[in-house]
């Protein structure tokens, strides 16, 4: 990632050097508050330990809270913009910021754009208590 002048960010190292399974928080972990999250909406939120980096993309539409992991299927990129806004159209479709393909909030298919058939990679969560915490896979 870069700064908007363009120099690296060293707050937020270039994913592709540095997305690790070695940051995924473990089950019981909290990713965010429930409140944190616009409904509909998206957001992320990113775990590091050492160099490794593991983001999590977070969408609401409604009940149904979901997470993915922050990569795009098309060519790996997160999806988010520089500024860390997530694009979300029409209360939908969270939009790749690299090259716009669109993920439907719910079940993160890939509806338009390059991936199209793709989808992000879900991760299991439960909300308790208002906090959207990391689960065990299944
Ligand atoms: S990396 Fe997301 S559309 Fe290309």
């Amino acid at each position: 990632m870069t700064t908007p002048d363009g120099k690296p960010d060293p707050a937020r190292p270039d994913p592709f050097r540095t997305v690790g399974a070695a940051a995924r928080p473990g089950p019981g972990v909290e990713i965010a508050a429930l409140s944190d999250l616009p409904d509909p909406g998206a957001i992320v939120r990113d775990f590091r330990e050492g160099d490794a980096l593991f983001s999590i993309l977070l969408t609401r539409r409604g009940d149904v809270v979901r997470a993915w992991r922050n990569m795009c299927p098309h060519a790996r990129w997160p999806l988010e913009r520089p500024d860390g806004r997530v694009v979300v159209q029409e209360g939908r479709y969270v939009i790749c910021s690299a090259h716009g393909a669109s993920f439907t909030l719910e079940d993160g298919r890939c509806v338009a754009g390059p991936g199209l058939g793709l989808g992000l990679q879900a991760l299991p969560i439960v909300v308790v208590d208002g906090r959207i915490l990391a689960a065990a896979d299944a």
